[in-house]
């Protein structure tokens, strides 16, 4: 397994523009996140621990649920990714959401949760179920486990209609690197599995891509920033970082606006459980 960050399992940036891409990230999938959250059960008053927190975005997404009666902690081995999380959980004067630095199966984060909940975490790590069964560990009987994790296949990518070169050609470079770097790429298909054997009942799932076309759609500045993410590590996995990275989002855009195209993006798929 290839690493660009110094630590175990990650193959994105670490840095003030990786942490910016995951801000816009969060807003182009803030639909389809809290949708999940409000399905496994997330409501006002739960405490609530977010793994694998990033810049914050999940943690402030599931705040925003659990309201001022709940709270929200929120762990990740990136010190960088948490001071990020810590300056705009400060700009928002909120009390009741905090982070922890390390592991999520080892860090000292408490336990007695109402949720555990991950977006884009397990596949990152070698063993998902484990994981899994740490994380759950810290939820109390009748809580419950949500995680929301990409699907990338690699006969595919990414999907357009009718076919965009570049769009589909993007998307398959984005899964070429990450299934080089050692990374879960059919995570989010895994999911089941690894509920079940983490222990917990089997979930329920659901599927989304995000699709759009036209100008405005936020996906093909979500797809470029994901190549832009995974830049630093591709030379390194035997991938060429593609020329002119700054303008590959208008590219995609252009594209797909001068042949009338219909883009999805790869599936982000989600499983929650209650805990028994
Ligand atoms: C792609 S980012 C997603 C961040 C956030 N969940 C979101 O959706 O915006 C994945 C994050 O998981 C963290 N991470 C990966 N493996 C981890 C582990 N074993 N323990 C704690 N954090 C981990 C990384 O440091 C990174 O900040």
């Amino acid at each position: 397994m290839v690493h660009s960050s110094g630590d175990p399992a990650y193959a994105l940036a670490r840095s003030p523009e990786e942490y910016e891409r995951l801000g816009r990230q969060a807003l182009f999938l803030h639909g389809t996140t809290e949708r999940l959250l409000r399905a496994a059960g997330l409501g006002p008053g739960m405490r609530v621990l977010d793994v694998g927190s990033g810049a914050g975005d999940v943690a402030l997404l599931a705040a925003s649920i659990v309201g001022p009666q709940g709270a929200v902690v929120g762990i990740d081995v990136d010190g960088g990714a948490l001071r990020a999380a810590r300056g705009r959980v400060e700009a928002l004067g909120l009390a009741n959401v905090r982070f922890v630095e390390g592991d999520l199966a080892a860090a000292e984060a408490g336990d007695g949760f109402d949720a555990a909940i991950g977006r884009l975490v397990l596949m990152y790590g070698a063993d998902p179920a484990a994981a899994l069964r740490g994380v759950a560990g810290r939820v109390r009987p009748g809580g419950v486990v949500a995680f929301q994790e990409l699907d990338l296949d690699p006969a595919v990518g990414a999907r357009s209609l009718p076919e965009d070169s570049l769009w589909n050609d993007t998307g398959r470079l984005v899964t070429e690197a990450f299934r080089r770097a050692g990374m879960q790429v059919r995570m989010g298909r895994r999911l089941f599995g690894a509920f079940v054997a983490a222990g917990l009942p089997e979930p329920a799932m659901c599927d989304e891509a995000l699709v759009g076309g036209g100008p405005g759609f936020a996906g093909y500045a979500w797809l470029a920033g994901v190549v832009r993410g995974l830049a630093p590590l591709m030379p390194r996995l035997g991938l060429d970082v593609p020329g002119e990275l700054d303008t590959l989002a208008d590219r995609l855009r252009d594209d797909a606006v001068a042949n009338g195209t219909v883009v999805w993006t790869p599936s982000f798929v989600g499983a929650h459980a209650t805990m028994p």
